[in-house]
Parts: structure tokens; C-alpha cells; sequence
């Protein structure tokens, strides 16, 4: 059939030569997915099972980058999301029905909580808040409809490490899934499903992005019938990632590991550097005895990344810790983490029940790829106190 230019526009008979053999997984965007015929036309969100179907149940590309999460995290399969928050809300509202109860740590990531408050609430869920380092007296806060058991670890801010083996024998005598923010360990330094966890989730915004240039999330499982409530309320709820964050998520996995290793390294020197300052009451990095629950990250962790806090002395007032934030030079202030620039925030927690008496004085850094001396001269020059 003869074309007329503007039909060519859209159905070319262009040919490019096959065969041609990239390192790099192709970009894949789409929402449109081609069925072979009419009568091969199908709604069903999993393409494993079913074949492409929709885009927003992920091209390629986007099942590439969770294959390899999978992978890494040694579940059955992964979820992408477009952010990590919306992981977790993924889990909640696909696991949750009104008058399930769920328990979740006092040091959980912020949203985390206010989602728990502000939404699982107001569609029936019961919430009790546990203070993180309960280990296996978790067990006295389950109740009958306890369906669900959040951990983090270590915990935003304050860095506790929890006993997750301890809480997850726990909730399985009671029939609970425990369900993991596994972000801090970037899913390799903590093995999350030997551990007892059941559902994980990542921020890969953070370490497996890795230069602070993308909002993605995941959600892990190694459970098939899990899997298929998490596919089925993420078809509904529509959040669709994007294969252009995706294949930046697949470049930053690339160099994950030397990036890792570079980034402990130096934030465990600063954290000890920084052990040693005299402003300083205490040193919140799980490598260091001072954290609490290092002898679990002892026991359960193989690494440690470049997040961590420190608390400033008893009489330094909120402005000094300003002043010393402000003071910083390489340190930006900004939230999120896990990219290639030091980061430092300070947080206020005086009106906080349930979080540790740090009050104004905590401050979180996030350690980037500059050079460590560099780093600790900043902190050194911003010591105003
Ligand atoms: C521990 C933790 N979990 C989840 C998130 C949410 O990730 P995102 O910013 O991709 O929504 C964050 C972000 O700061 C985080 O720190």
C-alpha cells in the first residue's frame, strides 16, 4: 500500500542493521505495548506471566532494573516505584485492610510515619509505634490482627539497629509479615530475607541511583502469593517509574560497589574523627560501640555505608548547631542521601515523644566521594562551639 508522507511519519519502512551488541540495557519508553493480534489483547499487570502488556506494569528496561534488585536482594521478585515513599505505600495499602494493626519502629523514615498516621488511619488500620531496640519483647505488643511488623534499620536519624531475626520470629508465631526499609544497606550489606523479613523496600534514590539525580523506589518479596497482591494494587494505584530514571538506576548499580566501599571508608573515619572532638557527646555510626545496637551490626550487617549522626554536648544551644551547619563549606544542606556529596542536617527532636533526649543537638551527614581530609577540615573549621 502506497504511503503518503504524514503516514510515513508514523509507520516508516525504515530498516537499521541488526545485531548491534551494547553494554548498556537500551532506554524502552513507552506506555503503548503491541499485542500480536486482537484476540491477544489483555489487561494482566504481570509480564512475566502474561508478556508486555501496558507500560505501566514496566517496559524492559524497568524489569531489567528490578531483576537485578531482585538479584542483589536474593527474593523471588521486585516491584520499582517511582520513589521510595511510594514503596511504602505500595506495601501498606496492598497488605492492609481496615481494622489490621501494624507496628512500626519510633525511628522510622518521617513519611513513613505520617502516612501511617495521617492515611492508614483514616481507612481503619490500628498503628502502635515500638521503640526500636525492643528485639523479641515485640512479641508483647502483637495483638490478634497484628498483620504487619515495620522495621528500619538502622533507624532514620537516631541509627539504632534492631534485632530483626529476634522480631521476626516474633511476628511469624503470630502470623505478621515484617516488612523492612533495607535502604541504609543500599540491599547488600544487610541480607534482609535470611534475616526473617518478608517484604523489603528501597529508596533506590539513594545509593543504587547514587548521584542524587532521580526518585525511584523497590519492593522485594519472596513470596509469590505477596507478589501477586503487591502487582495487583500497583496496577491500580497506577504508579508507574520511569525507564529514564530506571536506566540511570542501572548505570549507578554499576559502580555501586566501589562506591560503597569508598564512601565506609571515609564516613567511618569521620565518625571515629569526630568521636574524638570534644563538642561531641556521642557518635552515631553502627560501626561504633556508642551506636546502639552495634553489636548487632556486628552480627548481622557486612558493611556499613556513609550515613550516619552525631550528637553535640549537653550545653550547645540550638543556634550553635545552626551556626556550625551553616558554617560548612563541602557539606550541603539538603535532604535525601546517598549521592556523591556530603551532606549535613540538623534535626530537632526536643518535641518528639519516643525518640531519644537529643533534643535540637543531632546532626545527620551524609558522606559523598570527596576526599576525607578535605571533609574533616570542613567539620573542623565549623566547630564554632
Ligand atoms: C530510610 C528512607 N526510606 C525511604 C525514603 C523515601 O525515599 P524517596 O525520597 O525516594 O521517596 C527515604 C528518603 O529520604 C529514606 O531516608
Amino acid at each position: 500500500m502506497p504511503k503518503q508522507w504524514k503516514t510515513k511519519l508514523i509507520h516508516s519502512d525504515v530498516e537499521v542493521p541488526e545485531g548491534y551488541r551494547s553494554l548498556t540495557t537500551p532506554v524502552y519508553r513507552g506506555s503503548t505495548s503491541l499485542f500480536a493480534d486482537a484476540a491477544a489483547v489483555t489487561d494482566a499487570w504481570d509480564q512475566y506471566e502474561a508478556g508486555y502488556t501496558y507500560g505501566l506494569y514496566g517496559t524492559p528496561t524497568t524489569l531489567e532494573l528490578a531483576g537485578r534488585i531482585c538479584e542483589l536482594e536474593q527474593g523471588y521478585r521486585t516491584i520499582i516505584t517511582p520513589g521510595g515513599q511510594c514503596a511504602i505505600s505500595l506495601i501498606n495499602l496492598a497488605l492492609l485492610k481496615s481494622g489490621d494493626h501494624i507496628l512500626v519502629p519510633e525511628s522510622i523514615y518521617g513519611p513513613n510515619r505520617k502516612l501511617a498516621n495521617d492515611i492508614l488511619r483514616r481507612f481503619g488500620a490500628q498503628v502502635t509505634y515500638y521503640q526500636p531496640t525492643i528485639g523479641s519483647d515485640i512479641a508483647s505488643l502483637i495483638q490478634p490482627n497484628t498483620r504487619l511488623v515495620w522495621c528500619e534499620s538502622p533507624g532514620s536519624i537516631t541509627m539504632e539497629i534492631q534485632d530483626v531475626p529476634a522480631i521476626a520470629e516474633a511476628a511469624h508465631r503470630a502470623g505478621a509479615l515484617v516488612v523492612m526499609d533495607n535502604t541504609w544497606s543500599a540491599g547488600v550489606y544487610f541480607d534482609a530475607f535470611t534475616h526473617g523479613v518478608d517484604v523489603t523496600m528501597q529508596a533506590l534514590t539513594k545509593y543504587v541511583g547514587g548521584h542524587s539525580d532521580l526518585l525511584l523506589g523497590s519492593v522485594t518479596v519472596k513470596d509469590k502469593t505477596i507478589y501477586q497482591q503487591l502487582g495487583a494494587t500497583q496496577q491500580l494505584l497506577g504508579c508507574a517509574a520511569s525507564p529514564d530514571d530506571c536506566s540511570l538506576a542501572l548505570r549507578g548499580m554499576k559502580t555501586l560497589a566501589v562506591r560503597l566501599e569508598a564512601i565506609g571508608q571515609s564516613a567511618f573515619t569521620i565518625a571515629r574523627w569526630l568521636a574524638e572532638r570534644p563538642e561531641v557527646e556521642r557518635v552515631l555510626h553502627p560501626a561504633l560501640e556508642s551506636c546502639p545496637g552495634h553489636e548487632l551490626w556486628q552480627r548481622d550487617f557486612t558493611g556499613a555505608t556513609g550515613v550516619f549522626a552525631f550528637v553535640f554536648r549537653r550545653d550547645v544551644t540550638k543556634a550553635q548547631v545552626t551556626e556550625f551547619v551553616d558554617a560548612l563549606k563541602l557539606f550541603k544542606v539538603g535532604y535525601s542521601w546517598g549521592g556523591v556529596t556530603s551532606l549535613a542536617v540538623a534535626y530537632d527532636f526536643s518535641y518528639y515523644k519516643g525518640r531519644p533526649g537529643y533534643q535540637h543537638r543531632i546532626v545527620r551527614l551524609n558522606i559523598g566521594l570527596e576526599a576525607t581530609d578535605d571533609l574533616i577540615a570542613d567539620l573542623e573549621n565549623a566547630m564554632v562551639v
